[in-house]
């Protein structure tokens, strides 16, 4: 069934089937990897909320989970676009990390978390994103593990929002 979320309109696009399917085939490769290996998953909010939750029900080995924000630099100076993480309450130090993103588009987010990620001497980091626009990539960065390739078209649902609505919806929704 089609959907309005404010101003536009989506149509169905990955149903609600085959993201649980998708999500468990991906939890059980990072459980695969990670076993024994005690990771920490960063997970973006607030888009990857509904993403986390699904993927980490089906990761059976030990590890912690935290959730971060990439926010604008809130000092008394005007810093224009400086960037900063906030949530991460663990130390990441030595540790294997895995970010978890709702969705790559042209890659700046998830080049910044890397590089604020990066500070904290991490063991190794890698990147999980359920959604990929592989035609909007703009930056020179590998993502490690993909849910779906899509088109570069609008999406929402299963976390990912149009202006603050649409996160609630249980399936993505493309554009009309
Ligand atoms: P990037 O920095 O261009 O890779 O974009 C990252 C952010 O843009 C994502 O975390 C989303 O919040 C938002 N975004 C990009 N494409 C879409 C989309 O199709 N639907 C909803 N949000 C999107």
């Amino acid at each position: 069934m089609n959907v309005q979320v404010k101003d536009l309109h989506f149509e169905p696009f990955i149903s609600h089937h085959s993201i649980q399917a998708r999500v468990v085939e991906l939890a059980n490769r990072l459980t695969v990897d990670y076993h024994g290996k005690n990771p920490i998953f960063l997970s973006v909010l607030n888009g990857s909320f509904m993403f986390t939750s699904d993927l980490m029900k089906s990761f059976l080995a030990p590890c912690e989970i935290s959730f971060i924000k990439l926010a604008s630099y809130e000092g008394t100076e005007s810093t224009g676009d400086v960037k900063t993480l906030i949530g991460l309450n663990h130390s990441i130090t030595n540790r294997p990390v895995i970010i978890i993103e709702d969705i790559v588009d042209t890659g700046t987010t998830v080049k910044k978390i890397l590089e604020l990620v990066w500070q904290h001497q991490p063991e190794s980091v890698k990147i999980m994103t359920l959604l990929f626009k592989p035609e909007a990539l703009k930056e020179n960065i590998e993502i490690d593990y993909v849910g779906f390739d899509i088109d570069n078209k609008f999406v929402v649902g299963y976390g990912l929002d149009y202006d603050g609505y649409g996160r609630n919806l249980n399936q993505i929704y493309v554009v009309k």
